[in-house]
């Protein structure tokens, strides 16, 4: 049977796995059969072949399991990330694989499919419906991990490219990402390498290796060798918070506001901000990607709604808060919104007209209700944790401090929208935390990152401060 199965392989694979049979000091057979005996025993009954993958969009994960997309490009660690299937498997995680052209060179398609339990995707423009399926790959997961993580790969995630299925669907996500470097010392060291890097640790990516050794090639060592499956797992589990599957904030119900307030003059006329509500809207996203419950309370934005979080869209500040109140009890209440200051104080029912003497309207004004404020000095429906947000155009953290104390709540996220700080409307943001601790605020300060990673951050502390393992 073994042979009658080898016979039939297309002469490339028979290659692969001899030089893989040869590497592991077995004959082909026993690599074959090694090979099947760890895929039957722990993949579910794979019901297609990996060229059936061609075509299809991803299959939906199962409700209660942890979703990993593996991507695995072309370097000779490679064959690492078999391992690396099989130990996360172990531990219960559903893993789907995502192969470049390169990859495929290193390690078989069939091989990885009989490991992860289903065939890996391998290419953008075979998929008949690619124009959703890489999108759904993007997003029904809970974690990317890239290992090996070559420096190819890299440099095209720093600039955003996404000419094949694994950089499109690295480009098109919003799960956090984990990437295992593998690659010769030198382009480690390359300063190009380096600035990618960094580029990337910006963007929120976190990284697992590479370690010191040998490598691959007989001769080279130095900083390179791709992590060990078992590093890469422990990483992988620290970001997902494994003691809670994963989802720290499940069973959690989070309240946020986001975006401007439109405050009426007149029924064509409104006093608004330059607000994009994006800083509101990525928080939202994190948070719901951590577990949580979340409603978004939302001002006029051009934004579409976050998806698996309830959206609440209103005009005024006046509606804000009766759409916040309504939504409480809440464990955490987070106040992105950059509401209106003011509204005019007779809205006129009419569209006010020239008079004709040259003279403007004088438009009287009056104080909206302050939301973050009037929740934070609720005394039943109080939630837990209540988090401000100060934009600031000068002493940023001076003025957030004294915010945080008026306005009673738990946080400030102080952030600098000044011109040259580029917050409003941008897609960076760089922000200091400042919490109230006893009479005196600590203040932390954030690296520059975009609004994706500052929200993740700052939910992520969220998830540590209520399951109460505050460093
Ligand atoms: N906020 C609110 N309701 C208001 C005004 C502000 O909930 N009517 C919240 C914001 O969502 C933010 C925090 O209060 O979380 C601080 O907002 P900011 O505009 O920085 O401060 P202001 O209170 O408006 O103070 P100032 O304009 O004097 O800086």
């Amino acid at each position: 049977m073994g042979s009658l199965t080898v016979r039939n392989l297309p002469e490339d694979v028979k290659k692969r796995l001899r030089l893989r049979a040869a590497a592991n000091g077995r004959s082909m057979e026993e690599e074959i059969r090694l090979l099947l005996a760890e895929g039957a025993a722990e993949a579910p009954v794979a019901t297609k072949t990996a060229s059936a993958a061609k075509g299809e969009k991803a299959p939906p994960k199962a409700a209660d399991a942890t979703q990993i997309l593996l991507i695995i490009s072309g370097g000779i660690a490679a064959y690492k990330s078999l391992d690396l299937i099989r130990r996360l498997r172990e531990r219960r995680y559903a893993v789907r694989v995502v192969m470049t052209k390169a990859a495929q060179e290193f390690v078989t398609p069939m091989a990885v499919g009989a490991l992860s339990g289903e065939p890996p995707f391998t290419d953008l423009f075979d998929q008949r419906e690619f124009d959703v399926g890489h999108i759904r790959l993007a997003r029904d997961n809970d974690l990317i991990v890239v290992a090996p993580a070559t420096a190819d790969l890299m440099a095209k995630m720093a600039n955003g490219h996404a000419d094949d299925l694994a950089t499109a669907a690295l480009l098109a996500t919003n799960s956090r990402i984990l990437l295992a470097p593998a690659m010769n010392p030198a382009m480690w060291a390359n300063k190009a390498t380096q600035r990618n890097l960094k580029t990337l640790l910006a963007d929120g990516v976190v990284t697992v290796g590479p370690n010191r050794g040998e490598m691959a090639e007989s001769g080279e060592a130095g900083t390179g060798r791709m992590a060990e499956p078992l590093e890469i797992v422990a990483a992988v589990e620290k970001l997902l918070c494994a003691t809670t599957g994963g989802k720290p904030l499940a069973g959690r119900h989070i309240v946020i506001t986001a975006g401007p307030t439109h405050e009426p003059i007149d029924p064509v006329r409104y006093i608004a901000n330059r607000s994009s509500g994006k800083q509101g809207y990525a928080i939202a996203r994190a948070a719901a990607e951590l577990g949580a419950s979340v409603t978004l309370v939302s001002g006029p934005v051009t934004l579409g709604d976050v998806p698996g979080v309830k959206m609440v869209r209103v005009e005024s500040a006046r509606d804000m808060l009766k759409a916040v109140e309504g939504a409480l009890p809440a464990d955490v209440g987070i106040f992105a919104a950059a509401v209106a200051d003011w509204r005019t104080a007779n809205e006129g029912e009419q569209k006010l007209k020239k008079d004709g003497s040259g003279q403007p309207p004088a438009l009287a004004l009056v104080e909206n209700p302050d939301i973050l404020a009037t929740v934070s000095k609720l005394k039943w429906k109080r939630p837990t944790l209540v988090v401000g947000f100060a934009a600031e155009t000068e002493k940023v953290i001076e003025h957030a401090k004294a915010k945080l104390k008026r306005k009673g709540c738990d946080w400030i996220v102080a952030n600098d929208v000044s011109a040259e700080g580029g917050a409003m409307g941008g897609d960076d943001n760089a922000v200091h935390l400042i919490s109230a601790s006893g009479t005196q605020a600590k203040v932390e300060s954030w690296p520059t990152q975009t609004k994706d990673g500052v929200a993740r951050q700052l939910v992520a502390r969220i998830a540590t401060e209520l399951n109460g393992n505050a460093k």
